[in-house]
């Protein structure tokens, strides 16, 4: 069964208050997400390998740890995704950069895919997809399939906020997956859209309606 974490550090759920505010306008927003994008970034990397090596400082020798090079690659599903890559990047900045365009039909609800773009040594490296968004979970789950189906093993999903449906779809289908997020929501409304989450989050970030 996929573990959920739930970020509440106060400095992320302090920044998340302003997000999800209705008078925060497109540039604060983007800044906001970009911040808190990291904060988390910094949660998420808790358990990355590390290995010990010597080193010489001023005083002695000392045997010490570094990361040990584990390949990872941020995916952000399109478009709002987009929005928390480069505040992931700010802490691994050498990791990879995959896409996978979805939208949401607004009738069915159902995901749409209209791209994808992997690294190309897509077995060797550890996935985080990062989306702001986990209401159905129809986007998040049809991702993961997009990721797996190209040969990816090791796939962690990354979001603000979260429904306890979008949850419980990734699951249901995915259940070697981990959510890692800033809040879980109350429900969702007759529109998919978490409540009471932060409206529709590639409208706020890119100020378009
Ligand atoms: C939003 C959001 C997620 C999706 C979540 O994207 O960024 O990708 O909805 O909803 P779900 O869990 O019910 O699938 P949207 O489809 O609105 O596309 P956009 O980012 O291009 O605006
Ligand atoms: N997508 C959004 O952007 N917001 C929601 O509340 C649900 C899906």
């Amino acid at each position: 069964m996929s573990k959920v974490y739930v970020f509440d550090h106060p400095l992320i759920q302090h920044k998340l208050t302003y997000i999800r505010d209705k008078n925060t306008g497109t540039k604060e927003f983007r800044e906001l997400v970009d911040e808190v994008a990291t904060l988390m970034a910094f949660e998420i990397t808790r358990d990355m390998p590390v290995e010990e090596i010597e080193i010489e400082t001023p005083v002695t020798i000392a045997k010490t740890k570094v990361l040990s090079g584990k390949k990872l690659a941020i995916v952000p599903i399109l478009r709002a995704g987009i929005g928390m890559v480069d505040g992931v990047l700010k802490l691994i900045p050498a990791a990879k950069v995959g896409h996978i365009g979805l939208y949401r039909d607004p009738e069915t609800l159902k995901p749409v895919e209209y791209y994808a773009k992997l690294p190309a040594d897509v077995e060797e490296r550890d996935f985080i997809i990062v989306d702001p968004m986990l209401a159905t979970g129809g986007s998040a789950v049809e991702a993961i399939n997009s990721l797996k189906k190209r040969g990816a093993k090791n796939i962690k999903f990354m979001c603000l906020i979260a429904a306890p449906e979008g949850v419980k779809a990734i699951q249901e289908e995915h259940s070697d997956v981990d959510i890692y997020i800033a809040a879980l929501d109350e429900k969702l409304n007759d529109h998919g859209y978490i409540v009471p989450g932060l409206g529709d989050a590639g409208d706020r970030l890119f100020g378009t309606k």
